[in-house]
């Protein structure tokens, strides 16, 4: 597995906003979108591209249109519809896949309500969105569903995560990014201190569900 922690002055910025108890829902949501771009930007950059010509006004150019089959993204509901539309605004022709994962609050084991994944996902390049990465048991079962199904690649896009589900991931998926298949990355705009006694990542953002969509 790879871990990649977006050491930037915009996003460090973005985060730090997002962070403070004071940034409410409306804030906290446009935050967590301009984030999720940022993060995007980076978490694309293996993407499987095709070389193609174009004709400009003055004669013709090499470039790359994005392969096909489109890439696919996966918010884990219900933190990740959170940052969906940060992630479409980049992949505007992606497929979009749902899972809805619930943790136990006393184990912290997570369990599987929705599953609106393809059956066939062989060949697919996948983009999982789950704003935090803490015990690291619903990436793992997320990675999991996607592998069994046939990607290529798994890229999870997270605001944070936390060294003890770094580790976990780690454990799961080894090997160097390059020879593993699939093929595993974590994006992160930063690595916390630890997590705390009920699981949450400290000093985190606190409920990141809670803060986008209010406590329902
Ligand atoms: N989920 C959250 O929303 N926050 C945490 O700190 C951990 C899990």
């Amino acid at each position: 597995m790879q871990t990649l922690v977006i050491d930037h002055p915009l996003v460090t910025h973005k985060l730090t906003a997002l962070r403070d108890t004071r940034s409410e829902t409306a804030i906290f949501r446009r935050l967590t979108e301009e984030l999720v771009t940022l993060l995007a930007y980076e978490a694309t950059r293996e993407i499987r591209v095709q070389p193609i010509t174009v004709q400009t006004p003055l004669g013709a150019a090499t470039g790359v249109k994005l392969g096909s089959p489109p890439p696919l993204i996966v918010p884990v509901l219900r933190a990740g519809i959170g940052m969906l539309d940060g992630m479409i605004r980049l992949l505007p022709m992606a497929d979009v896949g749902f899972v809805g994962l619930v943790r136990d609050e006393e184990s912290l084991v997570a369990s599987t309500y929705a599953d609106r994944l393809p059956a066939d996902l062989t060949g697919r390049e996948a983009f999982v969105l789950d704003p935090m990465l803490a015990t690291g048991g619903t990436l793992q079962t997320v990675i999991a569903m996607l592998a069994e199904r046939g990607v290529t690649s798994v890229t999870a896009v997270t605001l944070l995560a936390a060294p003890e589900g770094l580790k976990r991931l780690e454990g799961a998926f080894p090997g160097p990014a390059q020879a593993a298949r699939p093929v595993v990355r974590v994006v992160t705009a930063a690595v916390d201190d630890r997590l705390d006694e009920r699981g949450y990542i400290y000093p985190g953002l606190g409920d990141a569900g809670d803060r986008l969509f209010g406590k329902v």
